[in-house]
C-alpha cells in the first residue's frame, strides 16, 4: 500500500540533492587551495570553506532522513500523514534555516565549534523546525494501524538525535567542558544514534527488496541496536583522552570504542544474509546496489578505519591529522550518505512512475561515486600517515609539513572529479524520474 502523503518525501530528498552539490563545490575550494590555488580565499577562506563543506553535508543528510522518515512511517503505520501542509512548513523552513546559516559563514557569523558552527541564536531555529518534524512523524505512528519495530527503531532514532542536540548548545567558559559536551552531539549522533537512523532504514529497504518475513529482519535490528548501544555510548571516550578530563577515559574509550565496528559488521552482515536469503526478485537492483553498498562501505570506512586509530596508543600520533578525515570521508559516505541515496533510488520510481531501476547511468553512477570515494580516503589516508610521521614524529613545522604533503591533494582532487562525475550522474537520474504524481501513487507496488 502506499499513501499520497508520502510524496512530501520528494522534495526533502531534492532539497538533499541540492544541498550535497553545494557541499561537493566547497570540497574542491579546500582541495585547491591545498595546492596552492588559494584564488577564492579572500572571500572564502579555507576555514569557512570548512564549515560549509561539513555543515552541508549535516544538513543533506539530515533531509534525507527526514525524507526517509515521511516516505517510510506512513507505509508502517498504514495511514496518511497527519498534516501534510505542515510537512512543506517544515521542509521549507529547514531550506531557509540552512541557507541563513550557511551564508552567515561566510560573514563570520560562526562559532569555532567543529560541526556546531551554527551560532545559537539560530540553534533555536533547528530546534524549533526539528520539534515540528519529530510531532508530524510521531503523531503519524501513534495514531497508526500498525508500530513496527522499523518505524519505532527509526523513529527513536530521530528522537534521541533531537535530544542529543541540545547539551551542544549549553555555554561553558571552560574548554574542556565546551568540548566534553561537543563529543556528545558529534560522537553519540554518528556512533549512536544516527545508526539506528541507518538501521531503521535499512530494515524497512531489506523488508521490500528481499521478501525476507519481517520478524527475521527485525530480529538482527534488535541485535544492530543492542551492540550499538553496548559499544557507543561509553566508545564516547576515546575523545576524551587527551582533552583534559579524567584519565580513566584512556581505559574506557579504548575498551569500548574497539567494540563499535561489531555494530557496524552486524549490520553489513545482516545485510548480505537478507540478500543471499531472499527469494523476491524485486526489480530495483539499483535500490539494492546502494542498500548492500551502505552495509558494507560503512563497515569499511567506520567499523575498520574508525578502529586505525581508536586506541589511545594510535590515537596520540594521528589526532586531529589527515587520518581523521580519511576515516571521516568513507563513514560519512559509506553510512549515511549512501543508505539516503539507497531510500531515495528505492522511492523515487514509486512516487514518479518511471521505472528507472538499473539504467547504465544509475549503474556508472553507483561505481564512480564509490571509486572515487575508495581512492580521496586513499588520497587523505597516505597524507595523513606522512603528516603523522613528519610533524608529530620528527617534530617538523606544522605549516612546512603541510607543503611537503600537498601532492597527495592533487591525487585527491582527480579521485573527487571521478566521485563527483557519479554524484552528478545520480543527480541527472533523479531529475530525469519527473516529479511525484498523485497516479503513480494509487499503483499498487510489491
Ligand atoms: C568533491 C568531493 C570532496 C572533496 C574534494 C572534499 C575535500 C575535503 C577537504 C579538503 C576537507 C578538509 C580536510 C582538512 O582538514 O584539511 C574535507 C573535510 C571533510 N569532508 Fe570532504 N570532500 C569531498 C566530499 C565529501 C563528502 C561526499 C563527504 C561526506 C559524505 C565529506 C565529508 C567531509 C567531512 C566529514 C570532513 C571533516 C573531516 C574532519 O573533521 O577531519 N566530504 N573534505
Ligand atoms: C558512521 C559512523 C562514523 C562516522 C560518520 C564517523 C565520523 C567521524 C568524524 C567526522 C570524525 C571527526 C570528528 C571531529 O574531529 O570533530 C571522527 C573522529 C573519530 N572517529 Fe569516527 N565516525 C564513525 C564511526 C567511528 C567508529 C565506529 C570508530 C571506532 C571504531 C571511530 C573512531 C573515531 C576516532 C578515534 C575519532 C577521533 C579522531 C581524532 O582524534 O582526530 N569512528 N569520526
Ligand atoms: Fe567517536
Amino acid at each position: 500500500m502506499k499513501y499520497k502523503s508520502q510524496k512530501v518525501a520528494y522534495w526533502f530528498f531534492a532539497l538533499s540533492m541540492l544541498l550535497l552539490v553545494l557541499q561537493l563545490v566547497y570540497g574542491f575550494v579546500m582541495g585547491f587551495a591545498r595546492i596552492g590555488f588559494d584564488n577564492l580565499h579572500e572571500f572564502v577562506p579555507f576555514n569557512t570553506a570548512r564549515a560549509v563543506h561539513t555543515n552541508l553535508l549535516v544538513v543533506w543528510l539530515l533531509s534525507g532522513f527526514m525524507g526517509a522518515a515521511y516516505y517510510i512511517i506512513p507505509e508502517e503505520a498504514q495511514r496518511e500523514l497527519v498534516n501534510v501542509k505542515l510537512a512543506y512548513v517544515q521542509l521549507i523552513s529547514l531550506a531557509v534555516v540552512g541557507v541563513v546559516a550557511v551564508v552567515g559563514f561566510h560573514f563570520n557569523y560562526w562559532e569555532g565549534r567543529k560541526f556546531l558552527e551554527i551560532p545559537r541564536p539560530l540553534d533555536f531555529l533547528v530546534v524549533i523546525n526539528v520539534l515540528l518534524f519529530l510531532g508530524l512523524i510521531l503523531v503519524t505512528l501513534f495514531k497508526g494501524k500498525r508500530r513496527t519495530t522499523t518505524a519505532l527503531v527509526l523513529s527513536m532514532g530521530l528522537l534521541f538525535a533531537a535530544l542529543l542536540y541540545l547539551p551542544g548548545m549549553l555555554p561553558f567558559d571552560s574548554q574542556v567542558m565546551d568540548s566534553f559536551f561537543r563529543w556528545w552531539v558529534v560522537h553519540l549522533w554518528v556512533e549512536g544514534v544516527w545508526e539506528l537512523i541507518m538501521g531503521g532504514i535499512l530494515s524497512f529497504l531489506l523488508i521490500k527488496l528481499t521478501g525476507v518475513d519481517r520478524e527475521v529482519i527485525e530480529k538482527w535490528l534488535y541485535v544492530i541496536v543492542g551492540l550499538t548501544f553496548l559499544s557507543g555510548v561509553l566508545g564516547t571516550g576515546h575523545h576524551y583522552y587527551y582533552i583534559g578530563v579524567n584519565k580513566i577515559w584512556l581505559i574506557v574509550g579504548g575498551i569500548f570504542s574497539a567494540l563499535e565496528p561489531l555494530a557496524f559488521l552486524a549490520m553489513a552482515l545482516f545485510a548480505v544474509n537478507m540478500y543471499r536469503k531472499g527469494e523476491k526478485k524485486h526489480p530495483n537492483k539499483l535500490a539494492l546496489y546502494w542498500t548492500l553498498g551502505a552495509a558494507i562501505v560503512s563497515f569499511v570506512g567506520a567499523g575498520l578505519l574508525g578502529f586505525a586509530h581508536t586506541l589511545p596508543q594510535t590515537n596520540l600520533y594521528t589526532h586531529g591529522t589527515l587520518v581523521t578525515a580519511m576515516h571521516a570521508h568513507l563513514a560519512f559516505w559509506g553510512a549515511y550518505g549512501m543508505i539516503v541515496l539507497a531510500i531515495i533510488s528505492y522511492s523515487l520510481p514509486n512516487m514518479t512512475g518511471r521505472k528507472l531501476y538499473l539504467t547504465p547511468r544509475g549503474r556508472a553512477a553507483f561505481w564512480l561515486s564509490n571509486i572515487g570515494m575508495i581512492g580521496m580516503t586513499v588520497a587523505f589516508g597516505v597524507a595523513g600517515v606522512a603528516q603523522v610521521y613528519l610533524e608529530r614524529k620528527f617534530g617538523m613545522d606544522f605549516m612546512l609539513v603541510q607543503k611537503e604533503i600537498s601532492i597527495h591533494f592533487v591525487v585527491l582532487i582527480i579521485c573527487a572529479s571521478v566521485f563527483t562525475t557519479g554524484i552528478i550522474m545520480y543527480i541527472i537520474e533523479f531529475y530525469k524520474h519527473g516529479r511525484p504524481t498523485d497516479e503513480a501513487m494509487e499503483v499498487s507496488i510489491q
